[in-house]
């Protein structure tokens, strides 16, 4: 099978095309021959070795790329129940989806109801699940709760824009140009806006009459990490939850004291998809939006396996609006 695979971390010229035998799923795994991956930051961070040390997500070379994917059951190991082969199914938070087939621990794979389409179910299962427990978990987003969230136009940024306005909080979107700004005001956002160096915190509490939102949602991390944290209310949440713009090494926590007394996370999917359970429910609270159109997605490009190189270019040079996405067959 052709498989995308690293042998060492770096730059996109360490991703590498594979022919690898099929896998053989052993007891409790299910074999999945692919249709569609999703592309993810996350295995930007992957190339570059951010997980090498990871208790969250350890990793060992060589690896396969990708970490979601929809496809058909091909065959199924010991002690498997509930699955057939042939079934349509997703999953994400496994590794090895830049790959014709990837063997997969049957507790995080689940069925994709028959009227949506492969594409969408690949797209929809890492930033949907992410998404899904920012916004109701951590968030609690809701009548009368507001939040800002940034990045506001990238894949996680336009489904929690949607899952908050839907849920009835004030959102606030920013984003680095007017095009992804409008993006955000079409998903439903009261104001989008502009980082503008950082005085996107400024308008925040101008927005708000001075207080700030109840929770920020920031994936940009270090060059917009110190303005989330002006723009959340006394005793706000922040939640840190990437650093496509680089790592924040240098946090006091008597900061959070000094900019009111705040609450600071840096969550991982890993932990709110502990159980088969929670992952199907979630996933179907996202397939059910999607399929009665209270929730879009918008897929940010297809590409085929041979243009890896250039879709993780695209991503990391913000060309992206939405989610990139692999056909694989
Ligand atoms: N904690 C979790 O559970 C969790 C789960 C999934 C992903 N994540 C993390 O969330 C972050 C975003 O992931 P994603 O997959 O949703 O990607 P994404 O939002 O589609 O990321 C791309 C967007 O990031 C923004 N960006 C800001 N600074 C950037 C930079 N220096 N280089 C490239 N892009 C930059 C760009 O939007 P603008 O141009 O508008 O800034 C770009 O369109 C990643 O760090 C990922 O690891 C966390």
């Amino acid at each position: 099978m052709r498989a995308i695979q690293i042998d060492r971390y770096g730059g996109p010229e360490v991703i590498v095309h594979r022919e690898l035998p099929i896998p053989t799923p052993g007891p409790g795994e299910l074999l999945i021959r692919l249709a569609w991956s999703g592309i993810n930051f996350m295995d930007i961070h992957t190339r570059q070795g951010k997980y090498a040390n990871s208790r969250t997500y350890p990793q060992s070379l060589p690896t396969t790329l990708g970490i979601e994917g929809a496809g058909t059951i091909e065959a199924i190991g010991s002690g498997v129940v509930g699955f057939h082969a042939g079934d349509r199914v997703a999953y994400c938070l496994a590794w090895g989806s830049y790959a014709e087939f990837a063997v997969v621990a049957a507790w995080r794979v689940v069925p994709v109801p028959d009227a949506l389409p492969l594409d969408l179910a690949a797209a929809s299962m890492f930033h949907g699940l992410t998404a899904h427990y920012l916004a109701n978990d951590l968030g609690k987003l809701g009548p009368g709760v507001s939040c800002l969230i940034l990045s506001a136009s990238g894949g996680i940024g336009q489904l929690l824009v949607q899952l908050g306005v839907r849920l009835g909080a004030t959102v606030y979107a920013t984003t680095s140009s007017e095009a992804k700004a409008e993006v955000a005001r079409k998903h439903g956002a009261a104001a989008a806006f502009l980082y503008d160096n950082g005085r996107f915190a400024d308008t925040v509490r101008e927005l708000t009459g001075g207080r700030g939102v109840d929770v920020v949602f920031d994936p940009v991390g270090k060059p917009t990490f110190r303005d989330s944290l002006r723009a959340a209310r006394k005793k706000g949440l922040v939640v840190s939850l990437g650093s496509v713009g680089g790592s924040i090494h240098d946090i006091d926590p008597i900061e959070l004291g000094e900019a009111g007394s705040l609450f600071l996370t840096r969550p991982r999917l890993a932990d709110h998809l502990t159980d088969a359970e929670t992952i199907r429910r979630r996933a179907a609270d996202i397939f059910t939006a999607l399929l009665d159109g209270s929730l879009s997605l918008q897929i940010a490009g297809r590409y085929a396996l041979e243009d890896v190189t250039r879709a993780h270019e695209d991503l990391e040079g913000r060309r992206s609006v939405g989610k990139p996405i692999i056909q694989i067959s």
